[in-house]
């Protein structure tokens, strides 16, 4: 008998090879309404990718989990620290865990109730995100922030339960990782 070489991510930069992977990049040109200050969104250069999503192309079928990996790039859109759009999932109960790879920064949880809370995210954190929560990675820091997730096949994403924002917002204010409650979301 053979042994199978199963697919590896290198604990230190995050990065998955050696088995079929699907890749998106999400740039600057994509998160339109995504920041609060969007005129200091549109000043930037549109390409200017803010994550990559590497994940495993494995099977959608209930029961199943993918795995990914997120690579949050270190940089602010006026004094807002880069993070990823968010999302409930489609299947609302569907949860997920998180693990922090390398990097620093904050993983922004919000129920359906509309209550939001922050967890600190750095190499070895584990991140046990419940069903019926919203959740989106920040980088407040100045390395790329990268986190490894596993999660159910079936869960989808829902963008558009979020569109008005989550109702907690991070920003950097004289050098300080400041968060603060918004009206919005
Ligand atoms: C999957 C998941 C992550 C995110 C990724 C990008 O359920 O939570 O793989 O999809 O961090 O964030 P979004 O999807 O919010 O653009
Ligand atoms: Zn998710």
């Amino acid at each position: 008998l053979s042994f199978i070489q199963p697919p590896q991510v290198a604990w230190a930069s995050g990065a998955l090879a050696d088995g079929p992977l699907l890749r998106k990049s999400t740039r600057i040109q994509d998160l339109t309404d995504v920041f609060a200050d969007e005129n200091a969104r549109q000043q930037l250069a549109g390409e200017q990718v803010v994550y990559d999503v590497e994940m495993l192309d494995t099977s959608p079928a209930e029961g199943e989990l993918y795995t990914g990996v997120t690579h949050l790039y270190p940089g602010r859109v006026g004094c807002e620290y880069f993070m990823t759009r968010g999302h409930f999932h489609a299947r609302r109960e569907q949860g997920e865990v998180y693990f922090g790879l390398r990097g620093t920064g904050l993983l922004l949880l919000q129920t359906e109730q509309g209550n939001a809370r922050l967890e600190k995210v750095f190499a070895g954190s584990v991140h046990i995100i419940p069903g019926f929560t919203a959740h989106r990675l920040i980088n407040t820091g100045e390395e790329v922030l990268s986190a490894l997730a596993v999660w159910p096949g079936i869960a989808g994403h829902d963008y558009a339960a979020l569109a008005r924002g989550f109702r907690i917002r991070v920003f950097e204010e004289n050098n300080r990782v400041q968060a603060k409650e918004v009206q919005n979301g």
